[in-house]
């Protein structure tokens, strides 16, 4: 589905903001990117939407190579949320931003109208389809800007910090969204700086540091290694950071830290073990 080989890109009179980035992610998997400001995630979105053109190397997106093919054509097998989501909205109601998609599409009016409807109802907007998006608070407009994307049904969706800003019943919803397109098959590349929904959702983390590529793992084996987190300036999950902190093995799931308490060697109590903090 997506392929980066050998990638390097620097902004027009500027230093490399990335080099040599290469990986390679596939149907269904939840793969977050992870980085300090200024890391490089939304240079690298950027090149893997077609935005962007790489300086060297290669970014092939559902057989195309991105260097090679219009961003329009792009579009329809690549979907993007913004880092900023004004920047991605230009109709004057919520209704006309997600048919955008869909009227440039080879689809019956009907099927155009049910796609909008589906997209509205999953992120909660279908009684706000006919105000200004820009009217909406920051968390709505954020949901404009997603289901835009899930109107157009893209093979691959890009999420830059989709979470930010997001109260939890928001989080919440984002979440299931991003679950449900990861079941139907859906590439999600998630950039984010919330390790925690990082932790919940993503099947694999690559982590940028100063433009390359620091990790590309298991979430697990990412947050268990105090190297890696480091290099991404990120803090392991609240509860992995427990279990360590207890003797246990290192987590990212409740039920597995569950499992590893009630069978702790008896040797090892709770209260002989330093607290974390
Ligand atoms: N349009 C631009 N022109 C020149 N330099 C830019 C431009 N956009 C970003 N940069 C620079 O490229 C580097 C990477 O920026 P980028 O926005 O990709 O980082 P990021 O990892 O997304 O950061 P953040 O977590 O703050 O969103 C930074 O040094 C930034 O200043
Ligand atoms: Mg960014």
């Amino acid at each position: 589905m997506l392929t980066v080989e050998g990638v390097a890109y620097r902004y027009p009179g500027g230093d490399d903001v990335l080099q040599d980035i290469g990986f390679r992610a596939g149907a269904g998997e939840v793969l977050a990117l992870v980085g300090r400001n200024g890391a490089g995630k939304s240079t690298l979105l950027r090149l893997l939407n077609g935005l962007r053109k790489p300086a060297r190397g290669t970014v092939t997106v559902a057989g195309m190579n991105t260097a090679e093919t219009p961003v329009h054509r792009l579009s329809q097998a690549i979907g993007t949320v913004f880092q900023a989501p004004e920047q991605q909205i230009f109709h004057a109601t919520v209704q006309d931003e997600v048919m955008f998609g869909p009227r440039n599409r080879p689809l019956s009016p009907a099927e155009r109208t049910a796609r909008v409807d589906e997209a509205l109802e999953r992120t909660g907007l279908s009684d706000f389809a006919r105000e200004h998006p820009l009217d909406l608070d920051q968390a709505r407009r954020r949901f404009v800007a997603v289901a835009s994307v899930l109107a157009t049904a893209p093979a691959a969706l890009l999420l830059d910090e989709p979470q930010r800003g997001l109260d939890a019943a928001g989080t919440a919803r984002l979440e299931t969204i991003i679950r449900q397109e990861q079941t139907a098959g859906r590439l999600i590349v998630l950039v984010c700086h919330d390790m925690e929904f990082v932790a919940r959702l993503a099947t694999r983390v690559v982590a940028l540091s100063q433009g390359r590529l620091a990790a590309d793992c298991a979430p697990l084996a990412f947050f268990a290694d105090p190297t890696l987190t480091a290099a991404a300036s990120v803090e392991a999950p609240d509860l992995m950071r427990l279990a360590t902190g207890l003797g246990l093995p290192p987590v990212l799931r409740p039920a597995a830290f569950a499992q590893n308490w009630l069978s702790r060697p008896a040797s090892a109590p709770a209260q002989q073990v330093s607290p974390c903090d």
